[in-house]
């Protein structure tokens, strides 16, 4: 059977970096993007199942309702609750969160060991748990300050009761960021301020610390607020598309069994004018 595929995942970049990965090393596949409502997603988890695809990946909002029509969630996965890989492993779909493995990887390439250095994440939604959950074993401090202070509070109790340890938990004011600035060596922005149709601000003004590593997960050919702020202070940063294009790194290593040609990935990324 053979179909045309309209009105795809707008702005999705994972199709340009996977593709460039399975053309650079001559393999027969092809990674191609679906829009899916979220009252049929079942019903399109069961026809790529029928096909026998290798795997493919979610996006929001479908990250964590996919779990229903899975048959296995990897520990990782379990523990945040959110699945944006899924494998084909001898016909049964297993799924993964390649999110924390990308947010890792970002850090590292970036020459931050996340156990060397304390972190504040701005956030605690989807994003903000997995980063949570990536960095908990290792960090030797973690603070998650939210608009919505409840919402911390559950992001505390659940990585309590998965790992046994702490975070610290505050609201996201002004005064309490500025506060935290002063201990902490990465800021992390997990919310979704920053993305297109969002008119949000992180509430900081004036110079950030200068020794401060600014992680944005947030991506735009344009620099985000908080990336233009980062740059006048004169502090280091790290792109969000660092963390897309380690986390389609994982995801490819996955299904093929093959090490991700990840310069090709980021070199595709530049052609669409992602890359600085
Ligand atoms: P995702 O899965 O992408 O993390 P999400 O679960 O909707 O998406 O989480 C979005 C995060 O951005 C939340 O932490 C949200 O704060 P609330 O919990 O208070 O909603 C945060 N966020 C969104 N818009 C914001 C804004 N204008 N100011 C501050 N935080 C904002």
């Amino acid at each position: 059977m053979y179909g045309i595929v309209g009105d795809p995942v707008e702005h999705s970049l994972s199709p340009v970096m996977q593709n460039s990965a399975f053309e650079k090393l001559g393999m027969d596949c092809v990674y191609i993007p679906f829009r899916v409502a979220s009252s049929v997603l079942g019903v399109a988890v069961k026809g790529l199942r029928s096909q026998g695809v290798l795997g493919f990946n979610v996006t929001v909002p479908h990250k964590t309702k996919i779990i229903q029509y899975l048959d296995k969630l990897e520990s990782h996965a379990r523990n945040v609750g959110a699945v944006n890989t899924v494998k084909t492993v001898e016909n049964k779909l297993v799924g993964y969160n390649t999110d924390s493995i990308g947010v890792v990887e970002a850090l590292k390439t970036n020459g931050i060991l996340p156990s060397d250095n304390t972190f504040t994440i701005l956030g605690a939604g989807g994003a903000a748990k997995a980063i949570t959950h990536a960095l908990i074993e290792s960090a030797p401090r973690i603070s998650v300050l939210n608009r919505t202070l409840e919402r911390a509070h559950g992001l505390r109790r659940d990585i309590r009761r998965r790992s046994g340890r702490e975070i610290k938990i505050g609201s996201l004011t002004r005064r309490n960021l500025e506060r935290e600035l002063h201990t902490t060596d990465v800021l992390i922005n997990a919310t979704s301020v920053g993305m297109k149709g969002n008119p949000g601000n992180i509430p900081i003004e004036g110079d950030l610390p200068q020794d401060l590593v600014v992680f944005d997960i947030v991506y735009d050919r344009c620099d985000t607020e908080l990336v233009k702020q980062a740059k006048r202070s004169g502090c280091r940063i790290i792109r969000g598309t660092e963390m897309l294009l380690y986390q389609a790194a994982a995801a490819f290593t996955l299904w093929t069994g093959t090490k991700a040609p990840v310069d090709t990935m980021r070199h595709s990324l530049a052609t669409f004018g992602f890359n600085r």
